[in-house]
């Protein structure tokens, strides 16, 4: 049985961001996988009567031990809080735990922090609407020992007015950022980071491979050298970005044709004995926007290879 049960369901739940703890809303963690726990621990630390539930029970009892309500009945962890902040493996197994819930989720506030697609989201944000919830959807830019340090981005999207009640305690977990209202857009833009970052990653092994051929090392290469010389080409990023908005691509500095005139990097690559496999895909496009007639070009306009333009 839980112990702290609070049976508000105001979902315009407001509170005073001065006042002391016991005012503070009551939340109630669902799922206790290693980002599950660390949410819970968070808001225990910070003050909030703090409720979990787990399908393996057992997850709950290091919680407990700190302060937490350990709920055998899900429907008792969902009495317990207005706000339900939901992590779980993905969004069948969130909706396998709500659905048998559903006529008590009206009035309550349901974040959802499960990695899952834009369409999940949606989805869920609509199930939870018809059901009488506010729905806000999360993306976590973060592992979990970054969880309740600035650097945990935590990306949201959804109910502007759960986001607004509760923006307290969400930024206890880290920084966060609210997208807009459409619950498709924080799982949209936690890929898109993802892609950045796989893009990001992509390079760095070939880079690490290629001078690793006379025996560079690894580490040495990274400091000196590849982290300085990305952090500057990272500045002419906003620049890029601008071109893309504006559809304005014209070069400045260094033109596609420039760029693209020789594969001197795959060609190197296979005689040191390294693939090129994570260079090649981009190089193939820059290729193909110069014999398109865009030699002209800086490379921001490569995106018009691959991108699809929002229909107005
Ligand atoms: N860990 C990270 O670094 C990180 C970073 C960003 C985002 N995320 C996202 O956060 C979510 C949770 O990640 P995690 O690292 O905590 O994963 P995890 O340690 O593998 O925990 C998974 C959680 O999901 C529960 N679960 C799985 N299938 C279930 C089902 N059918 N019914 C009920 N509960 C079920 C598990 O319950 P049991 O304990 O009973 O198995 C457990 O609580 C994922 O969507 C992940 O992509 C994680």
């Amino acid at each position: 049985m839980n112990a702290n049960l609070d049976r508000s369901s105001n979902v315009n739940h407001h509170y005073d961001a001065k006042a002391n703890s016991s005012t503070l809303p009551s939340v109630t963690v669902i799922g206790l996988g290693s980002m599950g726990s660390k949410l819970a621990r968070t808001f225990l630390h910070s003050g909030y009567v703090t409720t979990v539930w787990n399908r393996t029970p057992e997850k709950a009892a290091e919680l407990v031990g700190l302060g937490a309500s350990g709920a055998t009945e899900i429907a008792d962890a969902i009495a317990a809080s207005p706000l339900l902040i939901i992590c779980v493996l993905d969004y069948d197994a969130a909706r396998h735990i709500l659905e048998p819930m559903k006529e008590k989720l009206s009035g309550k506030v349901v974040v959802n922090l499960t990695t899952g697609t834009p369409e999940e989201a949606r989805t869920m944000g609509a199930w939870m609407r018809n059901l009488g919830a506010e729905y806000l959807d999360g993306g976590i830019m973060a592992v979990p020992s970054l969880i309740a340090t600035p650097h945990a981005v935590i990306l949201y999207s959804g109910s502007m007015t759960a986001y607004e009640n509760y923006k307290q305690v969400l930024d206890s977990l880290g920084t966060s950022h609210y997208l807009g209202s459409d619950p498709a857009l924080a799982p949209l833009n936690d890929l898109a980071l993802l892609s950045g970052m796989y893009g990001m990653f992509g390079g760095f092994i070939h880079a690490v491979a290629l001078v690793g051929t006379e025996g560079v090392k690894a580490v040495d290469f990274t400091t000196t050298l590849l982290m300085p010389f990305l952090q500057a080409m990272m500045s002419t990023m906003p620049e890029m970005a601008k071109q893309i908005d504006s559809g304005d691509y014209s070069a400045k500095d260094a033109s596609l044709a420039m760029q693209a005139a020789h594969d001197t990097i795959g060609e190197v690559s296979r005689v040191q004995g390294v693939s090129p496999e994570t260079f090649t895909p981009i190089f193939e496009l820059m290729k193909r926007r110069v014999e398109d007639g865009h030699g002209g070009d800086d490379f921001a306009s490569v995106i018009e290879l691959i991108r699809k333009r929002p229909s107005s």
